[in-house]
């Protein structure tokens, strides 16, 4: 039971090219960054600092997030281009909207609950580095 628990977690971190070892993938990367992945890790990167700057009761200007839309980007493989894709992608971009125009805690955490329901449906794989974004 503990061995099959184990073996379910290496597949979730190994990302979304389960195919791979995640630690080959780590050190070579052997795929060429889709544009999407690209959007993925920058996303992840500013919404890290903007997490940090809430969490320090930063003041924040309105309009900081300028993301392309999600199911307009080329995918590493095309079993990612699932139909939900649209739909969540559209749901993300409304909650990236809605922070722009009001850079609340609660406006932040709506775009990662975004994050994370399009992952556990397409891409578990960054679901660990996902719930690190929340606030607390
Ligand atoms: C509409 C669905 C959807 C939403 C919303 C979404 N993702 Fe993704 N994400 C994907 C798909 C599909 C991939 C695989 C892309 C590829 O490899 O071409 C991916 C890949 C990633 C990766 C791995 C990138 C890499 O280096 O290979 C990370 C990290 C990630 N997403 C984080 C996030 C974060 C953080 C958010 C919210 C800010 C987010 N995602 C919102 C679908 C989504």
């Amino acid at each position: 039971m503990r061995f099959l628990q184990l073996l379910i977690f290496t597949f979730l971190i190994a990302g979304c090219n389960s195919g791979n070892a995640p630690v080959k993938k780590v050190i070579i990367d052997p795929n060429p960054t889709s544009e999407m992945a690209q959007l993925m890790r920058d996303m992840t990167n500013e919404l890290a600092s903007i997490r940090e700057k809430l969490i320090n009761e930063e003041e924040l200007n309105q309009n900081l997030l300028d993301f392309a839309l999600i199911h307009e980007q080329e995918v590493t493989d095309p079993s990612f281009n699932k139909p939900h894709i649209k739909p969540m992608s559209e749901a993300y971009a409304y909650a990236v909207d809605a922070f722009n125009e009001n850079p609340t805690k609660s406006n932040y955490s709506a775009i990662i609950n975004n994050c994370l329901s399009c992952h556990q449906l397409s891409c578990p794989g960054p679901v660990v580095r996902i719930k690190k974004l929340y606030l607390n």
